[in-house]
């Protein structure tokens, strides 16, 4: 009989437990896609920004870990009606209501922080799909997964000259000069396209920008951005994540250009000189990936014109809530 528990302080144990199922997990649903290394799960087990984590296990009568859930509730104010769960069953364990069990705990508690919707992320075609149908959830996202061969990119934009800007680059935090600039154009995020995710607002300041950076190196990840500046602003930006133990591919975070400086081709130039610096300072990562949502036409011309190719899908699913 398959028990479910909540985990108030994961042990090293549990967390190679966690790990161990979730690789299973995503090796079945993704086969090729490289699974996460331990210290990766490890990793994202502990740290998060402006956001609590509750979680729960599934455990066989033989003791082995069969299932996990985690309940990602956000502190900060634009967000704290929202509550992001990662479910994860063993593929030998399917099919046995326990994906079931491990939803109604994360949800219950979810509710009982008063929170309005739940979102979740599968894998595109994965049963995840059916689960969340199954379960009441509505589609509100897909996210196109893109990966770039370093190899063969094209950097050649890198070298356009966009008079008035300059390019600027850092690794880890960003300078303190920086700091107020980068926020104010990190809330020109809050424009991306979301479909119908009810997915709140962030608000960027100098300190919170400071204490993201501080959680990715907490982890061990290498942060790396570049932006394009005029006159004391920032233009835009562009971040790329080489997350810790990793040594072939690196993943895109953010890139955005502020609306008044939009039409103007900056988006490719970081982008592309992003790509070369990456050549240069960490010539071993072959492949960089992006997801970006469907409708996101523009970020896609650009991600085109490096020479990113279409490689799998996600979904976002979500679940409104009945809060007392
Ligand atoms: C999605 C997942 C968690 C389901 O776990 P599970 O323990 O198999 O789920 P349950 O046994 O509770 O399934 C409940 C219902 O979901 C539906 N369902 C789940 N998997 C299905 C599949 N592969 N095909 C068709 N229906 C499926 C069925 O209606 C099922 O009820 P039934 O077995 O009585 O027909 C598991 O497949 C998994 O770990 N997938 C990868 C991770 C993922 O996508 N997570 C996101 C989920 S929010």
């Amino acid at each position: 009989m398959t028990s479910i528990s909540p985990i108030s302080q994961l042990t090293a144990e549990q967390a190679d437990a966690w790990h161990g199922v979730l690789a299973a997990s995503l090796t079945s649903d993704l086969p090729g896609e490289p699974p996460p290394s331990p210290q990766q799960v490890h990793a994202q087990l502990t740290a998060g920004l402006d956001s609590r984590r509750l979680a729960w296990m599934a455990t066989g009568a033989d003791g082995a870990v069969t299932g996990v859930a985690g309940l990602r509730l956000f502190t900060s104010a634009g967000q704290d009606h929202l509550a992001e769960l990662e479910l994860h069953v063993h593929p030998e364990h399917r099919r046995a209501g326990t994906g079931s069990r491990l939803l109604a705990a994360a949800r219950l508690a979810a509710e009982g922080e008063g929170r309005r919707s739940l979102i979740a992320s599968t894998a595109g075609g994965g049963p995840g799909e059916v689960f969340c149908a199954a379960h009441g959830f509505r589609r509100v996202l897909t996210l196109n997964h893109l990966l770039l061969d370093v190899a063969q990119a094209d950097d050649t934009a890198a070298s356009a000259e966009h008079p008035g800007y300059t390019l600027t680059g850092w690794t880890g935090t960003v300078p303190g000069e920086l700091a107020a600039a980068f926020a104010t154009a990190k809330n020109a995020m809050n424009d991306m396209p979301t479909g119908d995710m009810d997915y709140g607002h962030q608000d960027w300041t100098a300190d919170r920008v400071h204490r993201m950076a501080q959680v990715l190196a907490d982890r061990g990840d290498t942060l790396l951005t570049v932006a394009a500046l005029r006159d004391g602003e920032m233009a835009g930006y562009t971040e790329v994540v080489i997350r810790a133990g990793e040594t072939r591919r690196a993943l895109q975070y953010d890139t955005a250009v502020v609306p008044a400086h939009r039409g103007r081709g900056l988006g490719l130039w970081i982008k592309a000189a992003m790509l070369r610096g990456l050549r240069a300072s960490h010539p071993g990562i072959g492949e960089i990936e992006t997801d970006i949502a469907e409708d996101n036409t523009h970020m896609l011309a650009v991600n085109q014109r490096l020479g990113f190719r279409a490689h799998r899908r996600t979904c976002e699913y979500q679940l409104a809530l009945t809060t007392a």
